[in-house]
């Protein structure tokens, strides 16, 4: 992927983050998700008032886009509100795994911009059978 496009990817789960809704835990996050031609869906996390409900950045974009038939994905990434570099939690790897385990993914911080494969993330990845 060109920079241009990665910063694109960046400033879109940027945008994405600014839809949060985190009272709780005052943590905002905000992913976006290439698809193979070039098309972009943007996620945020919703938290609810019963915490184990609340949803990740990572899989509320992963959702939007295979519920409009995506399959074929470029990049992600992955931005937070206090500038950390926000690593997927496990379900969201194994998320990303299932749906998207070649693509790089991007966390984008104060302190720069740092890319992981999805195996990098999740190694020794538990593979479902059958289809
Ligand atoms: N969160 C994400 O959206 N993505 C992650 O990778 C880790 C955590 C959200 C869940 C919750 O709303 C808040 O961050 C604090 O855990």
């Amino acid at each position: 992927m060109l920079p241009e496009d990665i910063d694109l990817l960046i400033a879109k789960a940027r945008e994405a983050m600014d839809s949060a809704i985190a009272p709780y835990s005052g943590f905002r996050v905000g992913a976006s998700l290439r698809t193979d031609d070039g098309k972009i869906y943007t996620g945020c996390n919703i938290e609810n008032p019963s915490l184990m409900l609340s949803f990740c950045a990572e899989r509320v974009v992963l959702l939007k886009a295979i519920t409009e038939g995506e399959r074929a994905f470029g990049a992600m990434a992955i931005v937070s509100s206090d500038g950390s570099y926000c690593f997927p939690c496990g379900a969201c790897r194994q998320m990303l795994f299932e749906f998207a385990s070649d693509i790089p993914v991007y966390l984008a911080g104060d302190k720069g911009i740092k890319r992981f494969s999805v195996t990098e993330l999740l190694p020794h990845a538990f593979e479902r059978i059958g289809d």
